[in-house]
Order: structure tokens, then C-alpha cells, then sequence
């Protein structure tokens, strides 16, 4: 596809690599493509980065239908710029946009929009050490109407951050509670797809986590509420002995990139991952038997987080002594290796 680039005239100071705070700070130029019914998806084009001007009844105000996508640029030593699973990505996005009724984009369009703009704005990708930019494609419905239905306009538009580390701990194990009160998904809802709905229906059970003094919450399912789902926004892991346990994806978990490429990479290491349903109760188990050695959560923004304590019906756990687990700082290092090119890319994860 052609993409019409228009440059900005007033480029912003660029904030302090060494102090950036995750989706604080945007770059000098934005993406967007338009689709029209009929039409399809039309207008591809660079702009500077700026607001938008949306009449207030368009409907991804009212009934939130959206989806998005996060991922990671990397400037390399030797200055190529790496983008981590973008084919990946753009296909997730499609899962999404089928679940919420939003018509599909051409993936190899999509890489080329976020490529595109990713070389327009290279001078935002900072090079300090754990930094990236971090890549936002999203989605909106945009029709001026306040009917539910599927809206029959879209706007697909990306955004980039220069970012630092999610946690402001950078990589250092977290205090979890396990929630049994709200729940995230259910089967059969919209737990797979990455849409806002799923990040604002998580919203309340975070705010009283950080409340009793707790980084994030532990999803149960949300039928028997007690099988383990995920962390927070992230994937979750279990070493019990030498295995790794991992919830499957039947629908009500997202299937995480950075999930995917630990599975690959720990297997590649000849170690075993289970993914099988288990029960918080299990868990607690193995700690008790003292074979639980580390819990860590994979996500794109944090990409590992060790857990370092985790906070159930009044009993609270710490695992593997509060420290950072010998195969989670395995996994950080060799993935963030082959995201900024000091590690072989032995799995075409590169673009
Ligand atoms: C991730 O771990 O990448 C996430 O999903 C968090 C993001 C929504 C900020």
C-alpha cells in the first residue's frame, strides 16, 4: 500500500532516556487509515502527532468497540531497528477484530504501517539500557450513533512511546493478590480478544489490590473461581520441581506473545511445560510441599515479572525467598537479548 507522509514542522523535546515512565510520552507522528463500508480500508497515511476531532456520539465511546495491539521497537548496536514478533502481533489483532466485530486489516499492511511510521520517528527509540519504544495499534468504531450495533467506519490508527520499565521495581519480584471477588473473563466473553472492555472490567479489582498493598491481582476463572488464569495484564507461570506450569488457552485467557515466545524458548532449553488447568489451592500446595520454586508473569510491557509474594483468603505466601527466580532472569535476559540483537534470532521472532 502507499502511505502518504506528512512531517511535523514543531518537533518535541524529547523526554530523559534514563528516567522514561511507561505510555508517558508520545513521538513527533501518528499513523491512521480510515475504513468506509464499501470502501474497505482506505487512506493510509503519516501525520504529526495530534488529537483528534470526534463527534461525542461516536460509538466507540458509548459501547467500547475496539481492539489493540502492543509491541516493541529496538535501535541495535550496529543501528538496524528490530521490531519483536510484529507478524504475531498483527495476526492477534485479527483475532481480536473478528471477536468484536470489526472488520479484518491485511497483516502485511499492518506491519508496513507500523514499519513506516517506526522509520519516520527512529530518533524516539531510546538506547538506554531495559528501554524500547513500545508500539500502540489500535482500532476504533466511529460512526456518530448511539444505537448498538457494529459501526460501519474505523479509524486503525498506531501511536508510539519511548518507554522504560513497566514496574517501577524495573525486574524485581512483585506481591500479588489472588482476587475471588471480581472476575476478568468467562468462557464463551471476550477474555482472548484485546479489547478495552477486558482492561477497564479489571480496573476495580487492581484499585483495591493497591489499596491492601498489592502491585496486581491473580485472575481465577471466572466459573468455579479457582483455577489460576492470569496476572494482572500478563500470563502466568509456575516452576514446580523442573516443570513449568502455565494455564491453557481455551478462550478466557489471552494468548500473550511473550507467553508464546517463553513456551518456545523453555522447551528449547529441554525443559518441560505443562500447559494443563490448576487450581490455586494446587498452588498453594506445592508451596507447601515446598516444590514451588518460582511464580512469574510474561507480558509484553513488563515481559517477565517474578512473583514474589502472592496473597490468598488471608494467607500469604512468599515464594522463592522474595528473590528473582534463576529461570525468570534466564528467560528476561535471553528474550530482551534477541529484542535488542545481542542474541541470535534462532526463531524468526525479528522483523
Ligand atoms: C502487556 O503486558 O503488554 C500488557 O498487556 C499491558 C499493556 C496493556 C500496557
Amino acid at each position: 500500500m502507499e502511505i502518504r507522509i506528512t512531517r511535523t514542522r514543531n518537533p518535541k523535546k524529547k523526554p530523559d532516556e534514563n528516567s522514561l515512565v511507561f505510555g508517558h510520552d508520545f513521538t513527533d507522528h501518528m499513523f491512521i487509515m480510515n475504513y468506509t463500508q464499501g470502501e474497505g480500508w482506505h487512506d493510509p497515511r503519516v501525520e504529526p502527532y495530534g488529537p483528534l476531532q470526534l463527534d461525542p456520539s461516536t460509538m466507540v465511546f458509548h459501547y467500547a468497540q475496539e481492539t489493540f495491539e502492543g509491541l516493541k521497537a529496538y535501535k541495535t548496536d550496529s543501528g538496524d531497528i528490530q521490531l519483536f514478533r510484529a507478524k504475531d502481533n498483527a495476526a492477534r489483532l485479527n483475532q481480536s477484530n473478528e471477536r468484536m466485530c470489526i472488520p479484518t486489516l491485511d497483516e502485511e499492511d499492518v506491519i508496513q504501517a507500523i514499519a513506516t511510521l517506526v522509520k519516520v520517528d527512529q530518533d524516539w527509540i531510546p538506547k538506554a539500557e531495559g528501554t524500547s519504544l513500545y508500539i500502540r495499534p489500535f482500532v476504533i468504531a466511529t460512526d456518530p450513533f448511539v444505537g448498538v450495533k457494529a459501526s460501519s467506519t474505523y479509524l486503525f490508527m498506531i501511536i508510539l512511546s519511548p518507554v522504560g520499565a513497566y514496574y517501577k521495581e524495573g525486574i524485581s519480584p512483585v506481591k500479588i493478590y489472588v482476587e475471588d471477588k471480581y472476575v476478568r473473563a468467562v468462557p464463551g466473553g471476550i477474555g482472548f480478544a484485546k479489547t478495552g472492555g477486558n482492561y477497564a472490567a479489571s480496573l476495580m479489582a487492581q484499585v483495591e489490590a493497591g489499596k491492601k498493598g498489592y502491585s496486581q491481582v491473580l485472575w481465577l476463572d471466572g466459573i468455579e473461581r479457582k483455577y489460576v488464569e492470569e496476572v494482572g495484564t500478563s500470563n502466568v507461570f509456575c516452576r514446580v520441581g523442573n516443570k513449568i506450569y502455565t494455564p491453557p488457552l481455551q478462550g478466557s485467557i489471552l494468548s500473550g506473545i511473550t507467553r508464546d515466545s517463553a513456551i518456545k524458548l523453555l522447551r528449547s532449553w529441554d525443559i518441560e511445560v505443562i500447559e494443563e488447568r490448576f487450581t490455586i489451592e494446587q498452588l498453594f500446595e506445592w508451596h507447601r510441599k515446598g516444590e514451588l520454586q518460582e511464580v512469574f508473569a510474561t507480558g509484553t510491557a513488563a515481559v517477565i515479572s517474578p512473583i514474589g509474594a502472592l496473597s490468598w483468603q488471608d494467607n500469604e505466601i512468599t515464594i522463592n525467598n522474595n528473590e528473582i527466580g534463576q529461570l525468570s532472569q534466564r528467560l528476561y535476559n535471553s528474550i530482551t537479548k534477541i529484542q535488542n540483537g545481542q542474541l541470535e534470532d534462532s526463531f524468526s521472532w525479528i522483523t
